[in-house]
């Protein structure tokens, strides 16, 4: 019997992946692949809501994502894996959810007025930035997921689409199954400069970066400001190159490298060293892998899970217009 539990989780395509977006989300994708039945889209009407005034490089970034998924193990035999944009069946059922959801529940997502602040080069004052978090419970609930992978930043958005999908069901009967997160935890892993990882503060190592230039990267890299010289001892907790280590290193290099640093026995450029092959180990397979699917074309990738997931979906809004009495 297939009674594998149901998961989805989506990727915006805003640039090149990097390190960060492993470690946050990737990573745990490919986890899951073995247990249970997976949906994995990127949501490219969902890079729209922010970016609709410049999308001149969202194909770009679409093929990017998409071999870096390929790239670090997200199998397209195990797991379904799509272009949001080419399920025409999500924005009708994200008009027909639009009928009934209230704006006061959009209004009061946090990340609504704080992005509307942070973001104030870019007017998103639309509708379609504050139907967000709707479009983001519609791509869960068309395939009835039950488990949505996602960081700390996304439990409202999967609180709001509880409350929506109880609406419904109490409106119209008992359908959609109420989704719950599951929460990556995320290490701690900061970008070159201490803050952050993103491609904004250009502080990242993305995951299509040859080994070269994960060394070139990490060399100049800031480190523990105590350590003037050689000879004065640091404080790895204060060092974003430990930081890395945390995520990258063996439990006894960790050990080694404390003791190193703190009676000033290693020098700041060994340290490194360690860490570069460490973080090389890491990205190899994914260079190895990437090179499977570098040439073929993204839109014959997709395919095969763009046509599931369509049936999917043809599916729900069949069975929603009956409920909906439509
Ligand atoms: N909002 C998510 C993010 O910013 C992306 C996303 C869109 C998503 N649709 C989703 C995540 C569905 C999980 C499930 O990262
Ligand atoms: Fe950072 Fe390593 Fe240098 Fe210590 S030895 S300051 S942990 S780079």
């Amino acid at each position: 019997m297939n009674q594998k539990k149901t998961v989805m989780s989506g990727v915006r395509p805003t640039g090149l992946p990097h390190l960060g977006n492993w470690a946050g989300a990737f990573k745990n994708w490919v986890e899951l692949q073995k247990d249970y039945r997976c949906y994995y889209s990127i949501v490219d009407w969902h890079a729209l809501t922010s970016e609709y005034q410049n999308t001149k490089n969202i194909k770009q970034d679409i093929g990017s994502v998409l071999l870096d998924m390929l790239a670090v193990g997200i199998d397209p035999e195990k797991s379904t894996v799509f272009l949001q944009s080419e399920i025409k069946e999500i924005a009708e059922l994200f008009l027909l959810f639009g009928m009934f959801t209230p704006l006061g529940w959009l209004e009061r997502v946090p990340t609504f007025k704080e992005q509307q602040k942070e973001l104030k080069d870019k007017d998103i004052n639309t509708i379609g930035f504050l139907g967000y978090p709707l479009l983001q419970t519609i791509d869960i609930i068309i395939v009835k997921a039950n488990v949505v992978p996602v960081g700390e930043d996304q439990v409202y958005h999967l609180e709001l689409a509880r409350e929506i999908v109880r609406r419904f069901n109490n409106l119209y009967g008992q359908y959609f199954p109420e989704p719950i997160e599951l929460l990556t935890p995320i290490p701690k892993l900061p970008g070159l400069d201490g803050r952050k990882m993103s491609k904004s503060y250009d502080n990242a190592i993305y995951l299509s970066d040859s080994a070269e230039a994960v060394e070139k990267k990490i060399r100049p890299m800031v480190t523990d400001t105590r350590r003037k010289r050689r000879t004065d001892p640091g404080v790895p907790d204060d060092c974003p190159v430990f930081d890395f280590h945390k995520s990258f290193s063996s439990e006894e290099e960790k050990k080694e490298i404390v003791a190193g640093c703190t009676s000033a026995s290693i020098g700041c450029i060994d340290c490194k060293k360690i860490l570069i092959k460490n973080m090389n180990n890491v990205l190899d397979p994914f260079r190895e892998r990437r090179k499977k699917y570098e040439n073929m074309n993204a839109a014959d990738i997709l395919e095969p899970g763009t046509r599931k997931v369509k049936a999917v979906a043809k599916q729900t809004l069949e069975e929603v217009r009956e409920l909906m009495k439509i």
